[in-house]
């Protein structure tokens, strides 16, 4: 039993490393997946659209929710989960938060 609980802690220290966010992948990804529709600076390009350099959705949303309307889709906006690993998506979130 304690053996197992210092085995997880020891292979999630392991693992960390590995799920870290990736800001500059992150930065492709939203440039050849979203900006066409988020505009290259993250503002949108269509009214009503969030603008992420205000924040818009990033205050009011933890990661988890911003990566689960990116696997699935909102509104217009498609589902990448087909297109995008997990990785690709926590990246991409982590520069959106960047942009602000
Ligand atoms: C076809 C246009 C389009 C593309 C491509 C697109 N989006 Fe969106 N996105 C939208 C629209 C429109 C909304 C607002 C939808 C709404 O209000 O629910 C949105 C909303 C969001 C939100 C807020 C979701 C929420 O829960 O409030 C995030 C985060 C987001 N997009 C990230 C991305 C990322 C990352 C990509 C690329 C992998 C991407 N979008 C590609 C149109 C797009």
């Amino acid at each position: 039993m304690l053996r197992g609980l210092v085995m997880c802690i020891v292979l999630s220290g392991i693992a960390a490393p590995a799920l870290a966010a990736n800001v500059f992948n992150g930065k492709e990804v939203f440039n050849r997946h979203c900006a066409s529709c988020h505009g290259r600076s993250g503002e949108g390009i269509m009214p009503g659209m969030p603008n992420f350099t205000h924040g818009d959705r990033l205050f009011t949303k933890p990661d988890e929710t911003l990566r689960e309307s990116i696997r699935q889709g909102s509104g217009i906006m498609p589902g990448f989960s087909a297109i995008l690993n997990d990785q690709d998506i926590q990246d991409v979130v982590a520069y959106l938060r960047s942009l602000l």
